[in-house]
């Protein structure tokens, strides 16, 4: 039996509302004891299975993609079982999920953050950018998103409207913004804005080749890291990456000790 720390809860929230849309899902269900103490970057591990059902048998995670008033909000792709299963659920359904589980994004201090997101590591930063303006009004925030092509930004489209915060797009066909890499944003806007941290989620050699931009840049750049994950606590040893050979931290588990991590740790 897995013993959750007192700021853990498992419960079943109401869906109040679900809409899928061209292979991604948005999902708002009611979780405010999860609300009130979960921080950006942190994620929920969701029952994908129906009431009496353990198919599939582990839960399955996903970031938290915003919380308001008690509500909370997970946006996914469909790519297997589980998250076919999740997105038959109807409004008015309880989803059984535990959160707010691992370590979050750490707000620097900086007039300027850089956000960048890649497919769905795009999901927790509509979290984190309200966490920053929150935390620094005064603050400049720009996001980079960037995707295959300009359906995969559909399901974010609403990140638009954070009218606090800038948002340039990429896509690698070309069909919406920039058509190139997310990197390219990065450095174009690094060059006419100045540097800032970086916040950044997404593919691993995306992320990869973002952390050693900022280490050539001396900006600080935190990644959050997706693996599979079977408990999310910390007691499977599943989610297991090695450390960076530098910062000689050995093996890191995923779910527990990030999934947001200092860059260095991983790969410089
Ligand atoms: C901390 C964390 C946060 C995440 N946040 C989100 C999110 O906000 N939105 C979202 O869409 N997805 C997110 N994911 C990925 C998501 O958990 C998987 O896509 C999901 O578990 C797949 O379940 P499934 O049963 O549908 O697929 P399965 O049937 O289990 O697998 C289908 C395919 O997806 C691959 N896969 C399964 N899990 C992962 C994974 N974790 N990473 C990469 N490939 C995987 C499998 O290898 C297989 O090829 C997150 C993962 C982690 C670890
Ligand atoms: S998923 Fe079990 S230890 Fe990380």
């Amino acid at each position: 039996m897995i013993n959750y720390e007192k700021t853990k809860h498992q419960l079943k929230g109401e869906i109040k509302n679900i809409t899928c849309r061209d292979g991604y899902c948005r999902i708002t269900i009611e979780a405010p004891a999860i609300c009130h103490v979960a921080t950006p970057g942190q994620f929920v591990m969701v029952k994908a299975s129906e009431e009496k059902s353990n198919d599939p048998l582990f839960r399955r995670p996903f970031s938290i993609h915003q919380v308001a008033d008690g509500w909370l909000t997970i946006i996914f792709k469909i790519v297997g079982r589980g998250t076919k299963k999740l997105a038959k659920m109807k409004a008015a359904e309880m989803l059984d999920v535990i959160g707010p589980l691992g370590k979050g994004f750490h707000i620097a201090n900086g007039q300027r953050h850089y956000l960048v997101g890649g497919g769905v590591g795009i999901a927790p930063l509509h979290f984190l950018a309200e966490s920053i303006y929150r935390y620094n009004p005064e603050s400049e925030i720009v996001a980079l998103l960037g995707a295959r092509t300009a359906k995969e930004l559909d399901a974010f489209a609403h990140i638009n409207s954070l009218n606090f915060m800038q948002v340039a797009i990429s896509t690698d066909d070309g069909t919406a913004g920039h058509h190139g890499l997310v990197i390219d944003l990065l450095e174009r806007s690094v060059t006419e804005k100045g540097l800032g941290p970086v916040y950044c989620c997404g593919p691993w050699p995306m992320m990869k080749a973002i952390a050693m931009y900022c280490s050539n840049k001396k900006m600080a750049c935190q990644v959050s890291l997706e693996t599979i994950m079977a408990c999310g606590v910390g007691a499977c040893l599943g989610c297991a990456v090695s450390g960076s050979e530098v910062i000689g931290d050995g093996y890191l588990h995923v779910c527990k000790d990030g999934p947001v991590f200092e860059a260095e740790k991983i790969w410089l």
